[in-house]
């Protein structure tokens, strides 16, 4: 049997022409997650996962798809951004369990550095997710923070391709029940030293007109200020329009944002933020940015926005069971306020890179 290797164009919606064949590579990339990881917890649901593929004003995506016999059996994409190509693509090369070992995913990570560097990518890069199995030979990047098993398909895949493993960060999941009767001495110890000098204020959906502009200095922030290894690191420059965007994309495809800001009372600005998005009918929840800018931190604010978030989380979608974060390994002060919270690791992922 052969495989065919075609570029999916994206439909409009599911229900538009091409939808069907959106679904089935939506299908194949959550059952590839769930065979990794060990979970279906974290698969995406696909009008989601449309909305989020989809290009952007800042991401251009091509996307390819593996058929033999009719059937998606693997799928690659390939991710630029065009206001700053310095910054390199990301690519990701997925084949179904069963298809593997045929060559199927050399050809298709040749097809993706092929348009990588048609796109002139000085470096290329992969976030993934890795099996958790414990012993035999490790992998470690050079923070020395974390370690991924060296028999990993997709670890040995990509070192056979000359990528180099950066960052090892961790995939954590915090259960809902009880969660404010925990949270709450955890909020009111940080409130008490975080003192009167900062406000916090909640909301949930789009972004408040009033805060747009500081939320775009924060998510700007977020692309050099979170901890980013070894790994090629651009600024990521948000402006009013983006935050809209953003905001207004996960909403219409059925999905809700809480969100946890804290003012300085002093500035009037806002100087950290803390975002949970809920896919409707999903039973885990995303833990999406959080940050506190340099000169505020020590404050235990970080402690604030995330027990913030989870309480209002709690109250606005109630049925959600689960919250998921994912951490580099080497972001001890993260980590603290996860573990004090209640997260526990459920497996890890790599991010790797390759110079061109
Ligand atoms: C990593 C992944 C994409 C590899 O897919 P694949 O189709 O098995 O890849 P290939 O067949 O090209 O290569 C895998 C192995 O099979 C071997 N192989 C290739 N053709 C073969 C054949 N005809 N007969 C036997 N072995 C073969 C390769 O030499 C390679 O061996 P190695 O592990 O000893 O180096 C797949 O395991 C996967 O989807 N993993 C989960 C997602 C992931 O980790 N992706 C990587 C990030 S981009």
């Amino acid at each position: 049997m052969t495989f065919t290797i075609d570029e999916l164009d994206m439909p409009e919606s599911l229900d538009a022409p091409g939808g069907h064949e959106f679904i089935e590579y939506a299908t194949v990339r959550n059952a590839i997650e769930s065979h990794t990881l060990g979970t279906d917890l974290l698969a995406m649901g696909a009008e989601e996962m449309l909305a989020e593929y989809r290009n952007n004003p800042h991401r251009v995506r091509q996307h390819f798809v593996v058929r033999e016999a009719d059937a998606v059996i693997g799928r690659a994409l390939v991710t630029t951004r065009p206001h700053a190509p310095e910054t390199g693509a990301y690519l990701m090369v997925d084949v179904l369990p069963e298809h593997r070992r045929r060559g199927i995913g050399q050809t298709l990570l040749d097809r993706a550095e092929r348009v990588a560097r048609r796109a002139a990518a000085p470096v290329l890069k992969v976030s993934v997710p890795h099996a958790v199995v414990p012993g035999g030979d490790r992998v470690e990047p050079p923070t020395g923070f974390g370690e991924l098993p060296a028999g990993d398909d997709g670890v040995r895949f990509l070192q056979a391709h000359g990528y180099a493993l950066e960052q090892v960060s961790r995939i954590s999941l915090l259960d809902t029940p009880g969660l404010p009767e925990r949270v709450a001495p955890l909020r009111d110890a940080a409130g008490a030293v975080a003192g009167d000098g900062y406000r916090l204020t909640t909301w949930t959906g789009v972004t408040p007109d009033e805060w747009t502009a500081d939320l775009a200095v924060l998510r700007t922030r977020m692309s050099t200020d979170a901890p980013m290894a070894g790994m090629v690191i651009t600024e990521d420059l948000w402006d009013v329009d983006r935050v809209r965007e953003h905001d207004q994309r996960i909403v219409a495809s059925g999905r809700s944002i809480v969100t946890a800001a804290v003012e300085d009372v002093a500035s009037g600005a806002l100087v950290g933020f803390s975002v949970i998005v809920v896919s409707a009918g999903d039973p885990v929840a995303v833990q999406d940015d959080t940050l506190v800018l340099r000169d505020h931190r020590g404050w235990r604010l970080g402690m604030l926005l995330k027990s913030a978030t989870a309480e209002l989380l709690v109250t606005s979608a109630p049925e959600v069971e689960a919250i998921v974060t994912y951490n580099a390994e080497e972001n001890r002060p993260m980590l603290d306020v996860n573990e004090a919270m209640g997260f526990r690791p459920i497996g890890y992922e790599g991010g790797w890179q390759k110079h061109v």
